[in-house]
């Protein structure tokens, strides 16, 4: 099978650990196992514990603590799988089929795409408006969503932008997927990491089209482990489970275990908190960053998640402004053409304050030399 190149992951893998200073992550900083302890994991009982095949699609303990997040979701209706990322995949090598059409929101995390080009499917984009405070374009909407359309990809919240589909919206594309009879995979992978706005509402319920992928990676602070799930139907998820089997059986146990402590009901919303704060702290130094350009950086700050997108004014591509920012400044950033949406910068929010601010100055020296 031949792929394109997923060039956010390949950017990432080929330089975050080289830089001096990688703005290109998208979670907060991560929590140490020793913080997990604390929240009730028992390293020193793992300690004797055989390192043998965990359960291929979670243990029974893990899927019934995920399963209780979900209203009304079975064990059977949950698959644990290595990170979000192999969740998304093993819907798309299980429903998606060459000649079928795949529907997607952009800007966005762009897995989908080429996965689903991959299996020989046609992508469909529909754009979230800047101009209209990252509310979909409901023609657009309309035209990739049609009968027959297989699968819908989006991911709320919404990874570059922050934004949060409102109620309506969600509702309206929920409807629209039951009567074309598509798939409707919500990625919700950054539920948890609100900063001002309420808890997202989560797809789960609104329909029986709907699919929710997750993970630890990026409301829980865990993407180490590389936890993720699927909850959806038993049938669609026993077909990812067959998937599974082929690809990578199962995730490990070490993290299975560790992921039964995180998603508890009262470690999830210690971790949600946490991750909160650390972007509630981290805003207005982004903010008052931003305003020091004279008007030539501006961006719709995040209601969600660790990312902020900055839109520059400057005819210049967004790869050859983060090329500058890497060679000249060993700092990592994401061009918007990497996330689907040109003209923009992606930056981190989520680490320690100088960090972030050291991050933050190195970009700032790079779009001075761009804006004189
Ligand atoms: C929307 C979205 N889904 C999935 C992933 C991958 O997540 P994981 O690390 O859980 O595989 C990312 C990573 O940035 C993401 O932004």
């Amino acid at each position: 099978m031949r792929i394109e190149t997923f060039e956010m992951e390949r950017m990432q893998s080929t330089w975050e650990n080289i830089v001096d200073y990688d703005m290109s992550e998208s979670g907060v900083r991560p929590l140490t196992l020793g913080e997990l302890t604390a929240m009730g994991f028992d390293l020193a009982a793992f300690l004797d514990e055989p390192l043998g095949y965990s359960q291929s699609n979670g243990t029974i303990e893990l899927r019934e603590r995920i399963a209780a997040i979900y209203p009304g979701a079975g064990v059977d209706g949950i698959e644990v799988t290595n990170g979000t990322s192999e969740a998304n995949y093993l819907i798309a090598l299980s429903q998606i089929q060459a000649g079928d059409a795949v529907a997607m929101q952009v800007p966005n995390y762009m897995q989908m795409r080429g996965v689903a080009r991959s299996l020989g499917a046609e992508v469909r984009t529909f754009r979230l408006r800047t101009e209209a405070g990252w509310e979909p374009d409901w023609d657009e909407f309309e035209r990739a969503v049609t009968a027959g359309t297989r699968l819908l990809y989006l991911s709320n919240p919404n990874n570059p932008t922050g934004s949060v589909l409102s109620d309506d919206a969600m509702r309206r594309i929920a409807s629209r997927c039951e009567r074309t009879g598509t798939w409707l995979l919500s990625d919700e992978v950054y539920l948890g990491a609100e900063i001002s706005a309420p808890r997202t509402r989560s797809f789960w319920g609104l329909s029986d089209r709907v699919i929710v992928t997750s993970g630890l990676s990026k409301a829980y602070g865990i993407p180490g482990v590389r936890i993720g799930w699927i909850a959806g139907p038993g049938t669609l998820v026993g077909d990812c489970w067959a998937q599974h089997d082929y690809l990578t059986i199962g995730p490990n146990k070490l993290s299975d275990r560790v992921a039964q402590v995180a998603v508890e009901q009262q470690n999830r919303e210690r971790c949600y908190t946490r991750t909160g704060e650390i972007l509630r702290h981290n805003l207005p130094i982004a903010r008052e960053w931003a305003s020091g350009f004279g008007g030539r950086l501006r961006w719709t700050e995040p209601a969600a998640g660790a990312i902020g997108l900055m839109k520059y004014d400057a005819d210049v591509p967004s790869l050859t402004i983060a090329e500058r920012v890497r060679v000249n400044q060993s700092t990592l950033i994401v061009p918007g053409s990497h996330v689907g949406i040109e003209g923009h910068l992606r930056i981190w929010l989520g680490g320690k304050e100088p960090f972030l601010r050291e991050g933050l100055r190195r970009i700032g020296e790079e779009l001075k030399a761009l804006f004189d």
